[in-house]
């Protein structure tokens, strides 16, 4: 599938085939594509939650205002923006020092400018920051899920405080989306729905 089929194909899902597994070599292959994702300073400040355990799911589903595809998905992922991505830039460039793509100098620098902007932009930055970022990466898993024969639908209809209660997550971790990802079930397909033209969306000088 080229990218053109790839992103003509997928859809959120509206409902899918109950009953089906999702293996975790395919969840491996999927991941291996979406950790290429770019990043901030390469912060990746995504982290995935996988949830496949059907009392476990129908927990989440419960902070979902009961979204019954969650029930059929095979696996509810909870994607997650982390706050504080930008504390973890020391390791992120010291393996890269130590293969020699950087020197001490250029690591120090990154190290600087990363504290700088983060540190200095402050909580609502690094709020942003974590949001931002993680639905760039979320998007790579959707279309990588594609590429892989799963469909997935992305989800903002949950309640962010309960389910960070309900996963005991860190503090600084922010439950940005859910995905829910099955096989979907075609009998239940709605019509792309409209999408404004180009030149409603689009200002450019030659349109
Ligand atoms: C940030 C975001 C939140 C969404 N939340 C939900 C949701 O809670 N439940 C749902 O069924 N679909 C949800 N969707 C899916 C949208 O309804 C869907 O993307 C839109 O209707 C366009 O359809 P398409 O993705 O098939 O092109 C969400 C999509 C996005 C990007």
């Amino acid at each position: 599938m080229n990218f053109e089929e790839l992103a003509r194909e997928r859809r959120s899902a509206v409902k899918f085939i109950e009953g089906v597994q999702i293996p975790d070599e395919d969840l491996n292959k999927i991941f291996e594509l979406t950790k290429l994702s770019p990043s901030c300073f390469n912060l990746q400040h995504t982290n995935y939650l996988v949830i496949r355990d059907e009392e476990r799911k129908e927990k989440i589903r419960e902070h979902a205002f009961g979204q019954y595809k969650i029930k059929t998905a095979s696996a509810v992922i909870v994607v997650f923006g982390d706050k504080h991505a930008y504390k973890n830039v020391e390791n992120i460039y010291s393996g890269m020092k130590m293969l020699k793509m950087i020197d001490e100098c250029e690591y120090k620098e990154m190290i600087e400018q990363t504290n700088t902007l983060y540190e200095g932009k402050g909580e609502r930055f690094q709020e942003d920051e974590a949001i931002r970022n993680a639905s760039i990466h979320a998007m790579n898993f959707m279309y990588a899920a594609k590429y892989y024969g799963w469909d997935t639908c992305p989800m903002v209809g949950f309640d962010e405080n309960a389910v960070h209660k309900e996963l005991n997550a860190l503090n600084h971790l922010i439950p940005v989306l859910l995905i829910a990802i099955g096989k979907s079930d075609n009998s239940k397909i709605r019509q792309r729905g409209y999408r404004k033209p180009i030149s409603e969306f689009v200002k450019n000088e030659s349109f």
